[in-house]
């Protein structure tokens, strides 16, 4: 029997055929077309990640017209989350004057889009990607960007490696490191962690390299431990200031794989990393307030070896008494025996 999904599934199709059509066909797709290869998207990646434009109105209303065409009805067409309503319950093209990114679920099929104003920077009234609304095909807290493609390469690599943007994940992919995938504007989530670890038993965190994209790893590690607890973890702390894509873009895309090779710290010598910027350990109060900060990270570890291996470092660094560290650390957390 068809799935009463069925209609919004092949309607998504076609609209990513008609997008990247215009994107890549038509005069009306020129300026979006400039716009990503001087951003340094290729042909390949355009064509790999069927990457389009949905034009301005004063082209016309592409999708409203193409509806049209297909004599799809009325409330199947609301349903894809593809149009805005007007006052009087017309149908508009929700995506006006944007690169059109498709977002496919886990099996490939296009289930949404995200739509990039062209401009670099966005508002309040325009945000800079303007996602589908939630649909009968679309849930966001389910969905990462580019899993069908990154769960294929993670059968090679053994890993998944989280982004934070589409960009990234489509730069990262050019340079040869395919496992990428992104979680969807939003906030990443306990659902899309469960299928995370259902596809793979390592995932990297790579997110941007500025104070959200710290924090942000923050707040995903600490997700990620009470989610999926044997879900081995690494971080990625890209340099200050740049993104994955925009460190592709400034140094090559062998030299970005490098580095995602090179940096990858476990989640405490990130955490230790993170307490100690912008501290002066050579001063006394400093440091002593990165040692009561770093304590309490090595005192949530649950594997007395990993603690021991931590205040060793402690230790040696800042040339402490190791029978000190323990004792102090015995003050945070009793150990249980
Ligand atoms: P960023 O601001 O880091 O964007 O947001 P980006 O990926 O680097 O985008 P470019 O390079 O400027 O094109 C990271 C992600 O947050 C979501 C998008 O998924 C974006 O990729 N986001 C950001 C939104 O959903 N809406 C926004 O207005 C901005
Ligand atoms: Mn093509
Ligand atoms: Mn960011
Ligand atoms: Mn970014
Ligand atoms: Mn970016």
């Amino acid at each position: 029997p068809a799935s009463p999904n069925r209609p919004l599934y092949e309607f998504h199709t076609q609209t990513a055929e008609l997008y990247h059509h215009l994107l890549v066909n038509t005069a009306a797709g020129q300026g979006a077309l400039k716009y990503l290869l001087d951003r340094g998207m290729t042909r390949e990646l355009i064509d790999q990640f069927q990457l389009g434009f949905a034009p301005a109105v004063a082209d016309q209303e592409v999708l409203v017209n193409f509806a049209k065409e297909q004599g799809l009805e009325y409330d199947t067409l609301r349903s894809t989350g593809l149009f805005r309503l007007d006052q009087d319950g017309q149908l508009h093209d929700r995506f006006v004057d944007r690169v059109m990114y498709p977002i496919k679920n886990e099996r490939g099929q296009v289930i949404a889009f995200s739509g990039r104003l062209l401009q670099a920077k966005g508002n309040e009234q325009a945000p800079k990607y303007l996602n589908s609304p939630e649909t009968p095909i679309f849930n966001k807290r389910f969905v990462l960007f580019n899993l069908d493609e990154a769960k294929k390469a993670a059968r090679q690599t053994g890993q998944l490696t989280l982004m934070e943007g589409f960009m990234d994940v489509i730069s990262a992919y050019g340079a040869g490191l395919k496992t990428g995938i992104a979680s969807m504007g939003t906030s990443f989530t306990s659902e899309q962690i469960q299928i995370i670890q259902r596809l793979t038993s390592q995932l990297v965190i790579c997110y941007d390299g500025d104070s959200a994209g710290q924090n942000a790893i923050r707040r995903a590690l600490q997700l990620l431990r009470s989610t999926a607890p044997d879900l081995s973890l690494q971080v990625v702390q890209m340099p200050a200031g740049l993104d994955p894509d925009e460190y592709v873009q400034a140094n090559g895309g062998a030299a970005f794989v490098r580095y995602y090779e090179q940096h990858q710290v476990d989640p405490v010598a990130f955490e230790l990393a993170y307490l100690r910027q912008g501290l002066n350990l050579n001063n006394q109060s400093e440091l002593l307030s990165y040692l009561e900060a770093a304590l309490q990270v090595i005192a949530q570890l649950q594997q007395p070896m990993a603690q021991g291996v931590y205040l060793n470092q402690l230790a040696s660094e800042f040339n402490l008494d190791l029978g000190t560290l323990q004792a102090q650390l015995q003050q945070i957390k009793p150990v249980v025996t």
